[in-house]
C-alpha cells in the first residue's frame, strides 16, 4: 500500500474533468498531501459542488483561463476528458500555459493524442507527456472518486522524442506517489497492446450482446443464460460512449486485430461444420495452453511486455504470524532446473517423451511456452505429466515473435546456447528483473564457438541470435562456478563441429550430462570437466522429476528452527551437486535424516526428515557455496536463529541472482532487528531474536519465502512485500506452508 507523504511531489495539480480517473487522483492527490493545492475544472457546476464538498479538490474553476497565469514550473495539468475531446482541451493548455507546467492526460488511446498535437503545433509540445492510467470500475463520475483506485494499478506513459525528461520525471512521480506502477512504452506499442487486451474484448462482447438480443424477440434466451455468458459479457456494460471513443481513435490497431480474430472465427466456423474433430480439439487446447500459461501470469502481475490486461494485475502481500508449529509431511512440487530441460531435450530428442513431477511454475511454463512457440508439440502440464513430440535437434521453427522468458535465468541463458547453433534468428527478453541480468557469461563462450549473439551494451537482454551459423567445438574454461554457463555451451555443444569441453572452478549441478545421456546422448565427464562431441542426436524417453531441493530447504529451515517440529519431506532429489543445504544445516547442527533412497532416471531421490535441534553459527565452507546456491536465503534465517556467528564468503554470485541476495537478505534481516552485515561476497549473521516489521521481497521469490519462515521464530507478525513471484518456482507455497502449520495470510 502506498503511504501517506509529505514531500511535495507537484506544486499545483490543475485536473481538467473530474470523471471517475481525473476525480479518484484528485482525491489520491490530497489525502496523501503530495501536492501544495489541487485545482479541479469542469464545466457542471453540481460536479464542482461534489468535488469541494466531498474534499477532494482545494478549490474549482469552470474552465482553465481562470486559474492559468498562476500556474508555472513545477504545476501539472491532467487532461481527464474523454479520448476525443483530448485534442481540444489540449489546445487550450498549449495557448495558455507556460512551457514550464507539465501538461499530461488519461486517455486510452495514444497515437491519436500525438497526431492532434502534432497537427495543432507542428510538433508534439515538449511539456505533453501522454499518459494512461490502466485502472477503472463499472462506476462512474465524481460521486465514485476513489483515492485508492491507482493502488498497485499500472500507468502507462507513452513519451515521444520531443517530450521533455524534467516533465516526464514530474509525471512519473505523480503516479508513483498514489501507489501505481509507472512503465513507459512507444505509443504503437501501448495502442497495439490495448487494442489486442483491452478495446477487442470489449468490442467482442458488445458483438455478441448485440447479435444475441437480435434474435431475442420472441423468447427471453438471456433469461438461461449461464456463467460462460456473464462472464464472457461482463465488459458489455461499459460506458458506449467512451467506447465509441476508443473504437474511432485506436481504428487502426483494433481493425489489424480484429481481422485476426474473424480469420480464425472464419477457421473455426469450418472446422466445426465439416466436424474436424481432431482439429477442434487441438486449436481448443492450443488455446487453453496459452491461456493457462498467460493466466498464471496475469494473476500474479508478472508479464511486463506481453499480451496481458494489465488490468488484472494485483501484487500480493504477505502476512505472515508467529506461532506456528512445523509439523507435516508433504512433497513440494518438482525441481525447477530438471523441468527446463525436460523440456529442451525432450524437444530436440527423436520421439514422444513423457515428462511426470513437472514443476507447474512460471519460469519452467516460460520453458515450456517458448519450445510451443517454436512449433513444439507438447500436451500438458496436467497434475505435473507434460507429453513432448519431439522434432529432433534440426526441427524447430523460427518463433513469430521474440521468446518471452518472464523472470527465468535458466531459461534464458540455456536457451541462448541451443539457439546458437539454429538456421534461423530469434530474440530473447524476459521481465524486469531478467533484463538487468548478466549474459555476457554466456555471449562469450557462445561467440568463441562463433555464434553472432546481440545484447545491451551492459551485456543484458534482450538477447538478439543471428541463425545459420557453423559453430565449432570449445574448451571452455569458466571464470565462475555456474551451472547455467556449463549447460548453455553444452547445449550449443550439440550444433558444433568436434568435441566441446567445459572445465569448472568448482562443481555445479550436473543436472544437463545426466539428462543428456538419459536421452542416450554421450557425454563425458570427470572432475571439473565435461565434454561432447556434435553432430549425434537425442533419443526421447521418459523423466521423472523429483520434488525441488530448494523448495524443501524453505521447510526442512522451518523444522530446524522451531522448537517441538518435525518435517518430512518426500521424493526429494539429493543429487551430491545440490545437498549443500543439507551439509550446512548438518554442520549448524540440525538434526536430518536421509531415508528411502532410490535412482530415478539418472537422478538420486530419499525422504528427508528434519526435526528441531538447536543450531550454531559457523563459518560457511566455501566449497558448499555452489551446492547451495540457491537455498542461501533461508540459511540466512538458519543463522539469524542460531547461536553465535555464521559467516559465509567466496558467494558473490549472490549478488546476481533474481535479485543482490546478499543485499536484499541484509536489508530485511536488519529491519527485522537482526545483526547482519553484507560483506562483498558474502555476510556475517549474528544469531538472536527477529522481531517484526515489514520487508521488501525485491520481486525475488527465494527472498520472500525466506521471511516467511523466519516469521515463524519472529516476536510478530512480518509482512511481506510484493511475493508474485513465488509463483515462478514454488506455486503452491501457501498452501502447503499453512498445511505444516504456518500462519500466513494474503494482503
Ligand atoms: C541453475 C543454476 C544456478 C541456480 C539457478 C538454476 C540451473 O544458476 O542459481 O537457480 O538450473 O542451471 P547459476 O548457474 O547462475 O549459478
Amino acid at each position: 500500500m502506498a503511504k501517506k507523504k509529505t514531500e511535495k511531489v507537484v506544486n499545483r495539480l490543475v485536473i481538467i474533468g473530474m470523471g471517475l480517473i481525473g476525480s479518484s487522483l484528485a482525491a489520491a492527490v490530497r489525502e496523501r498531501n503530495i501536492a501544495k493545492e489541487v485545482i479541479g475544472i469542469s464545466r457542471r457546476k453540481s460536479t464542482l459542488e461534489i468535488a469541494l464538498n466531498n474534499g477532494i479538490v482545494d478549490r474549482c474553476a469552470d474552465d482553465l483561463v481562470e486559474v492559468a497565469s498562476e500556474l508555472s514550473s513545477g504545476d501539472v495539468v491532467v487532461i481527464g476528458v474523454p479520448t476525443l475531446s483530448v485534442p481540444e482541451v489540449l489546445k487550450q493548455c498549449v495557448e495558455l500555459l507556460s512551457p514550464e507546467v507539465t501538461i499530461t492526460d488519461v486517455a486510452s488511446v495514444k497515437e491519436s493524442v500525438v497526431i492532434a498535437a502534432q497537427e495543432l503545433f507542428g510538433e508534439v509540445p515538449s511539456q505533453l507527456v501522454p499518459g494512461h492510467p490502466i485502472a477503472g470500475s463499472e462506476k462512474s463520475g465524481v460521486t465514485a472518486a476513489n483515492s485508492e483506485l491507482f493502488i498497485d494499478h499500472r500507468v502507462i506513459l507513452t513519451p515521444v522524442e520531443s517530450t521533455s525528461e524534467d516533465h516526464l520525471k514530474r509525471t512519473s512521480a505523480l503516479w508513483q506517489n498514489v501507489g501505481a506502477m509507472v512503465s513507459t512504452m512507444t505509443v504503437q506499442e501501448h495502442d497495439q497492446i490495448l487494442a489486442a487486451t483491452s478495446h477487442l474484448p470489449h468490442f467482442l462482447a458488445y458483438s455478441l450482446v448485440d447479435t444475441l438480443a437480435g434474435m431475442n424477440e420472441k423468447t427471453d434466451i438471456f433469461r438461461y443464460a449461464a456463467g460462460g455468458f456473464r462472464d464472457f459479457t461482463r465488459i458489455a456494460a461499459s460506458d458506449p460512449i467512451m467506447w465509441r471513443d476508443i473504437a474511432v481513435a485506436n481504428k487502426k490497431a483494433v481493425i489489424e486485430v480484429m481481422d485476426k480474430v474473424m480469420d480464425n472465427l472464419v477457421s473455426l466456423r469450418s472446422l466445426i461444420e465439416n466436424t474436424e474433430e481432431d482439429k477442434l480439439t487441438a486449436m481448443f487446447k492450443r488455446a487453453r495452453d496459452a491461456r493457462n500459461h498467460f493466466g498464471s501470469m496475469l494473476e500474479s502481475n508478472k508479464l511486463d511486455t506481453g499480451l496481458q490486461s494489465p488490468m488484472n494485475e494485483k501484487v500480493i502481500n504477505y502476512i505472515v504470524s508467529p506461532g506456528g508449529n512445523a509439523r507435516g509431511d508433504l512433497r513440494v512440487p518438482g525441481d525447477k532446473s530438471m523441468s527446463h530441460r525436460s523440456i529442451m531435450l525432450g524437444s530436440l530428442a527423436d520421439g514422444m517423451t513423457e515428462v511426470t513431477g513437472f514443476l507447474e511454475g512460471e519460469d519452467s511454463l516460460a520453458t515450456l511456452q517458448a519450445f510451443r512457440d517454436m512449433g513444439v508439440e507438447i500436451e500438458g502440464p496436467n497434475e505435473g505429466r507434460v507429453v513432448i513430440r519431439g522434432v529432433g535437434l534440426h526441427g524447430l521453427k523460427a518463433p513469430k515473435k521474440p521468446l518471452y522468458l518472464g523472470n527465468s535465468g535458466t531459461s534464458i541463458r540455456l536457451l541462448s546456447g541451443l539457439l546458437a547453433g539454429q538456421a534461423f534468428d530469434v530474440e530473447l527478453q524476459g521481465d524486469t528483473s531478467l533484463s538487468g541480468r548478466p549474459m555476457g557469461r554466456v555471449a562469450t563462450p557462445l561467440r568463441k564457438m562463433g555464434a553472432v549473439i546481440e545484447t545491451e551494451k551492459d551485456g543484458t537482454p534482450p538477447m538478439r541470435i543471428k541463425g545459420g551459423q557453423k559453430l565449432k567445438g570449445i574448451n571452455y574454461r569458466m571464470p565462475m562456478a555456474s551451472a547455467q554457463v556449463k549447460s548453455c555451451v553444452l547445449l550449443a555443444g550439440l550444433y558444433a563441429e568436434g568435441e566441446t569441453t567445459t572445465v569448472e572452478p568448482a562443481p555445479t549441478r550436473d543436472h544437463t550430462e545426466r539428462m543428456l545421456r538419459g536421452f542416450g546422448y554421450q557425454v563425458d565427464s570427470n572432475d571439473d570437466t565435461a565434454s561432447l562431441n556434435g553432430g549425434g542426436r537425442l533419443t526421447s524417453t521418459r523423466i521423472n522429476v523429483p520434488a525441488d531441493i530448494s523448495s524443501a530447504a524453505f521447510f526442512m529451515v522451518a523444522a530446524a528452527i522451531v522448537p517441538g517440529s518435525d518435517i518430512t519431506l518426500r521424493h526429494v532429489g539429493v543429487n551430491p551437486t545440490r545437498i549443500g543445504v543439507i551439509n550446512i544445516l548438518r554442520q549448524m547442527g540440525a538434526n536430518i535424516e536421509l531415508f528411502n533412497p532410490a535412482q530415478v532416471g539418472d537422478e538420486p531421490v530419499a525422504d528427508i526428515r528434519v526435526r528441531y535441534a538447536p543450531l550454531k553459527g559457523i563459518a560457511i565452507p566455501e566449497d558448499q557455496v555452489p551446492l547451495a546456491i540457491d537455498e542461501f536465503p533461508v540459511l540466512f534465517v538458519a543463522a539469524a536463529c542460531a547461536e553465535g556467528k555464521t559467516i559465509l564468503t567466496g558467494a558473490e554470485e549472490l549478488r546476481v541472482k533474481e535479485s543482490d541476495r546478499i543485499q536484499s537478505m541484509a536489508d530485511g534481516l536488519v529491519t527485522l532487528g537482526v545483526d547482519a552485515v553484507a560483506t562483498d561476497d558474502g555476510i556475517h549473521i549474528e544469531g538472536g531474536e527477529i522481531g517484526s516489521g515489514e520487508v521488501e521481497s525485491f520481486d525475488d521469490h527465494r527472498i520472500a519465502m525466506a521471511f516467511s519462515i523466519a516469521a515463524l521464530r519472529a516476536n510478530g507478525p512480518i509482512i511481506i512485500k510484493e511475493t508474485n513471484n513465488v509463483a515462478t518456482s514454488f506455486p503452491n507455497f501457501i498452501s502447503l506452508a499453512r498445511q505444516v502449520g504456518i500462519n500466513i495470510k494474503l494482503a
